[in-house]
């Protein structure tokens, strides 16, 4: 069976609203400051889902950047080809295994992966970041390290929010009983302190060692941009509702799908409930926040 990260884990809908808030143009010096990003350079991004990365630093660059996305999910890869299409980027995107990459050695200056090592066996995943590595090049890797989603005073004022709780705990609850190891997915099983993978980064060749962390706060109430908003507002609520999304797409009990479906027609209308607000200037100081660490190496 095919590798189905989109079907069975998070799809387009879960992963996009997050991203493209994350790597929204009003964070770019963040990332800028922190990579080693240089016009002219390869980037290899592995593990790339729907593209958001790539697209964002083709954008901060002017396309000066010559970008690779790589997954192993052929959903995921033909959505980048296709929205890449569209927006005239050149970007290349591939399929691929992340401990079995199909690019030579010595093919990139700089490999990032955000959200992917938590994923994949730790050793094979770095190993093959630095056999396509140049000699100088950066492995950057990245990872959510917390990620909260703060109601603020919307219970005031939305009060079907105050059901939601129950209902995501039900499927919350039946979900992580479930394995998650299916089709090749090896859903969390990697994830290691910082200390281990900086370990597994000098085992496996590379120097010059850096630990960073970039640390996002976003309110909708704190930005005049309806797109930025809107944007915040769907963080805020896309995990959920992919979550909810993803339940009914496999085989539960009535009572679970039953859940499910009630949670994702609530989160639905809790959604519009706050950017009905948002465009009233009613304040609720609702926000999301993000903690992204960076393990950094060289060739
Ligand atoms: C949490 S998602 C992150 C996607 C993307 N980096 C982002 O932040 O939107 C993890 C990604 O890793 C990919 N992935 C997991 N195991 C992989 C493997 N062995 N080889 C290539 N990609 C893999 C999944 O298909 C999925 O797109």
């Amino acid at each position: 069976m095919a590798f189905d990260w989109a079907g069975t884990i998070s799809g387009i809908e879960g992963l996009e609203p997050t991203r493209e808030l994350w790597f929204h143009p009003c964070n770019k010096a963040l990332y800028t400051r922190k990579l080693p990003f240089k016009p002219g350079m390869s980037l290899l991004d592995i593990g790339c889902g729907p593209g958001a990365f790539t697209r964002r630093v083709y954008e901060w660059f002017d396309g000066n950047i010559n970008i690779t996305g790589a997954d192993l999910d052929e959903f995921f890869i033909d959505y980048c080809r296709e929205t890449a299409q569209k927006h005239l980027l050149d970007i290349r995107y591939e399929v691929t295994d992340a401990v079995g990459l199909m690019f030579p050695e010595n093919s990139f200056d700089m490999t990032v992966s955000y959200t992917v090592a938590d994923h994949v066996d730790t050793v094979p995943f770095f190993s093959e970041q630095f056999r396509v590595l140049r000699p100088g090049g950066t492995i950057a890797v990245m990872y959510v390290d917390g990620f909260r989603a703060s109601p603020g005073n919307m219970i005031d004022y939305i009060p079907q929010i105050e059901e939601t709780a129950p209902l995501m705990k039900t499927i919350y609850t039946h979900m992580s009983a479930q394995p998650k190891m299916q089709d090749g997915i090896q859903y969390r099983k990697h994830r290691k302190p910082e200390p281990e993978y900086l370990r597994l980064l000098a085992e496996c060749g590379f120097t010059d060692l850096r630990f960073d962390c970039i640390k996002l706060h976003h309110s909708p109430d704190c930005t005049a941009d309806e797109k930025t908003a809107r944007l915040i507002i769907d963080a805020w609520f896309s995990n959920d509702i992919d979550m909810a999304r993803s339940t009914l797409r496999k085989p539960v009990p009535v009572p679970i799908r039953d859940a499910a479906v009630r949670l994702a027609a609530l989160l639905e209308q809790c959604k519009q409930a706050r950017v009905d607000l948002w465009e009233k200037g009613v304040k609720l100081w609702d926000s999301v926040e993000t903690d992204t660490i960076i393990l950094q190496g060289r060739k």
